[in-house]
């Protein structure tokens, strides 16, 4: 049987429309800082997503753009900058940064309840523990779609394959804190295509084109591809062998068209919770 398509685009227009009828209610406008340094043209396509999909949701959106040849200490003074901003509720680093910035450094020194992208230790740690704070938002995204398409992580055998900061690792987490039962396959993993068969849920999260084939697929299980790959040939893929997944799995993500818009959504979402928390308000999600 053929899978059920989720429609990331479908999920992530309803999304952002949930969040902009939320912003019109308050009687301010959360803001949010985004900051570009330099021009690497895939950050400028993204920051641009990014700015005018909040602007859309009623936020108030800035995009600092810096020359690649800043210093690190000009770049640590401008987030310092806006961590006192009060009318900034959330603040943005686009990465990959220029050579000789350590982005170790620079997410440090953002205020953890600014930091939308949920990469500061305190968020990270948090997250482990189980504890409130700011979440990644590609992982959210991918909790949100789950649950967009009515797909239970609580009790279900989870794998996530790939370990990076961004994705990986945060998604372990919020399945583990969905109670999920979970593994984490990566490059080093023996025979990775069985560990896959037993998943119920599968999300691929390793940057390699259409890795995942059809056979490494149970036939009740959930897939979510967080890749995006480009092919000699210019088309975009994710990490599952999509023609294939479609014919084995119960659902799955397109790519385009899946995890992809759910992320700026979760972005915005995650602004809205952090001005919010800023103002000792709950988040009510
Ligand atoms: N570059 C690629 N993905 C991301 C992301 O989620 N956040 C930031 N800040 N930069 C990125």
């Amino acid at each position: 049987m053929t899978a059920r398509i989720i429609d990331g685009k479908a999920i992530a227009a309803a999304l952002r429309a949930d969040i902009a009828a939320r912003v019109a209610q308050l009687d301010f406008r959360p803001g949010l800082a985004v900051i570009l340094v330099g021009e690497n043209p895939a950050s400028m396509v993204y920051v641009r997503n990014k700015d005018r999909a909040a602007g859309a949701a009623g936020l108030a959106a800035a995009t600092i753009r810096l020359p690649a040849t800043i210093g690190e200490t000009e770049l640590l003074a401008e987030i310092a900058r806006l961590n006192a901003d009060p009318a900034v509720d959330g603040i943005l680093v686009q990465l990959p940064l220029p050579r000789g910035i350590d982005p170790n450094r620079v997410i440090a020194t953002i205020d953890p309840a600014k930091d939308v992208d949920g990469f500061h230790p305190l968020n990270v740690g948090a997250l482990a523990s189980g504890q409130p704070g700011l979440v990644p938002c590609t992982p959210l995204g991918v909790m949100r779609l789950l649950a967009a398409a009515g797909v239970q992580p609580a009790g279900a055998r989870a794998l996530v394959l790939g370990r990076s900061a961004i994705v990986g690792r945060p998604m372990a987490a919020l399945l583990l804190a969905a109670d999920a039962t979970v593994t984490v396959a990566h490059s080093h993993t023996r025979n990775l295509a069985a560990e896959c068969r037993r998943a119920e849920i599968l999300i691929a999260a390793v940057g390699r084109a259409e890795m995942v084939r059809g056979d490494w697929i149970a036939a009740d299980a959930t897939v979510i591809d967080v890749g995006i790959n480009r092919r000699p040939d210019g088309r975009l893929v994710g990490d599952v062998a999509f023609a294939e997944a479609v014919e084995m799995a119960a659902a799955i993500t397109p790519v385009p068209g899946g995890v992809g818009p759910m992320t700026i959504a979760c972005l915005l979402e995650n602004t809205v919770t952090a001005a919010l928390r800023r103002r000792g308000r709950r988040a009510g999600r």
